[in-house]
């Protein structure tokens, strides 16, 4: 420990996954908001910096020259040298690598290409939404919250529809890679390669990479309108996405798309039947599907951290950062930052100015599918407020043990009310 982190009080522990079993620990991250200052966050041999403040958060997202994601890595551990590169996706890259990558993708994910995708999403929630009605209750994670934007996703890359099951098996063994056990052995789906090269220690990782593969060696010589192709096909300058960086996006795509989107969709159930009075200023006022949805982003939190890595010494909050050191954004305290958000634990429907961090504070890695992730769960509002939808939640979640992933695994719910369409 150096001098600098003696001098500061060390933050209590926000890391313990155990603690996520019931919820995120908003008492431990309020006493580490108020702390003056940046509080030391002790860590496996060492630590990093834990900022809390919905301010923090902002001038760390935005300040990627000094706080790099392609140092060390973006989340709380470090990997080794041969295991990051292997791994390494846009989210860890800095510029010019990363503005770079970024501009070869983006443009499919600007809200007017996301939006052709609209009546896809639409017909995907439909169909799950009819289904839940008709069981009339059942584990709401299994029945609409994971298929959806799961589908969603294989739907928009072009994975052919006899695939779907593989792709939705291989991205729940990935899920569960985000946690301590996994329950395939090292070489399942013929993987021959060290687990520690692969994304988050998973053989489902290689499965992907090969599926990924293979799938944009067909988009080549059979362009379809999907975004493999676009994928395949984006330009820049002359530039191209190279095999590695195809293979690593399309992983990417495949999970950030979906364990996010999926926790957004079953905190945001649990938030409608708990709240039922907002549930009800919504299906009386559909005007306020837009502040809904940005509140349960907020409410829900999907990601929970994401870890930088000072590129020089340098200095937030009064405390003096060394070179070298981990500097982690806890976007599950700045969401609930009291000197931003009137009343934060109370759910508000019609929530204004709801500068959330849900995709992140800013700055250039700023969520690449939130205009997806938005549309997703706007859809979702509307095809219940079209049925009249009302839900019951019958008993507890079972919760991730994960302080990265705000994660669902199950959580049983009813239909109370809903008219036939
Ligand atoms: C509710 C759903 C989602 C949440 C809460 C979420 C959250 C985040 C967060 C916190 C980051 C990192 C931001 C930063 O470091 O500043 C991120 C990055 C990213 N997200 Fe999402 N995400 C969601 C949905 C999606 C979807 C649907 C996709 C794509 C299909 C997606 C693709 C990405 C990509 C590619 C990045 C990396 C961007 C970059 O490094 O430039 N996300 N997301």
């Amino acid at each position: 420990m150096t001098d600098s982190e003696k001098a500061v009080a060390a933050a209590p522990n926000v890391t313990d996954s155990d603690l996520y079993v019931s919820g995120i620990p908003h008492g431990r991250l309020a006493e580490i908001r108020r702390t003056p200052g940046l509080a030391w966050h002790p860590y496996g041999d060492d630590g990093f910096w834990a900022v809390c403040r919905h301010s923090d958060v902002k001038t760390v997202s935005k300040n990627s020259d000094t706080f790099s994601s392609a140092i060390g890595h973006t989340n709380l551990w470090d990997l080794e040298a041969d295991a990051l590169e292997a791994r390494r996706s846009l989210i860890d890259t800095d510029a010019p690598d990363h503005t770079r990558l970024r501009r070869l993708i983006a443009a499919s994910f600007t809200p007017k290409n996301i939006k052709r995708w609209e009546q896809t999403v639409r017909d995907i929630t439909v169909e799950l939404l009819d289904e839940f009605a008709a069981t009339g209750s059942g584990d709401w994670v299994d029945m609409v919250a994971a298929p959806l934007p799961i589908k969603v996703i294989l739907n928009m890359l072009g994975v052919p529809l006899e695939d779907a099951d593989y792709l939705v098996e291989l991205s729940n063994y990935l899920v569960e890679g985000t946690g301590e056990q996994q329950s395939i052995p090292p070489d399942a789906f013929g993987n021959t390669t060290e687990l520690r090269l692969l994304p988050f220690n998973s053989p489902a990782s290689h499965a992907l990479f090969e599926y990924g593969a293979k799938l944009a060696e067909q988009r080549r010589r059979d362009p379809r309108d999907d975004l493999v192709t676009a994928l395949v096909q984006a330009e820049d300058a002359g530039d191209r996405l190279g095999p590695s960086e195809f293979r690593n996006l399309f992983h990417l795509l495949v999970f950030a798309g979906n364990e996010t989107t999926r926790t957004a969709l079953s905190h945001g159930a649990m938030a409608l039947a708990n709240f039922s009075d907002q549930w009800n200023r919504v299906l009386t006022n559909p005007d306020l599907v837009p502040s809904a949805t940005e509140e349960i982003l907020r409410w829900a939190t999907p990601v929970m951290h994401m870890r930088r890595t000072a590129r020089t010494a340098t200095e937030l909050a009064g405390t003096a950062i060394e070179a070298g050191q981990k500097v982690v954004m806890w976007y599950s305290s700045a969401n609930f930052d009291e000197t931003v958000f009137a009343d934060p634990h109370q759910f508000d429907a019609g929530r204004s100015d709801n500068r959330h961090f849900a995709f992140g504070g800013g700055g250039p890695h700023f969520c690449l599918g939130a205009f997806l992730a938005r549309l997703e769960v706007t859809v979702l509002l509307e095809e219940m407020i079209k049925r009249r939808m009302v839900l019951r939640q019958d008993g507890e979640p079972v919760r991730a043990p994960s302080n990265f992933v705000h994660g669902v695994l199950s959580v049983q719910m009813s239909t109370v009310e809903v008219s036939p369409q």
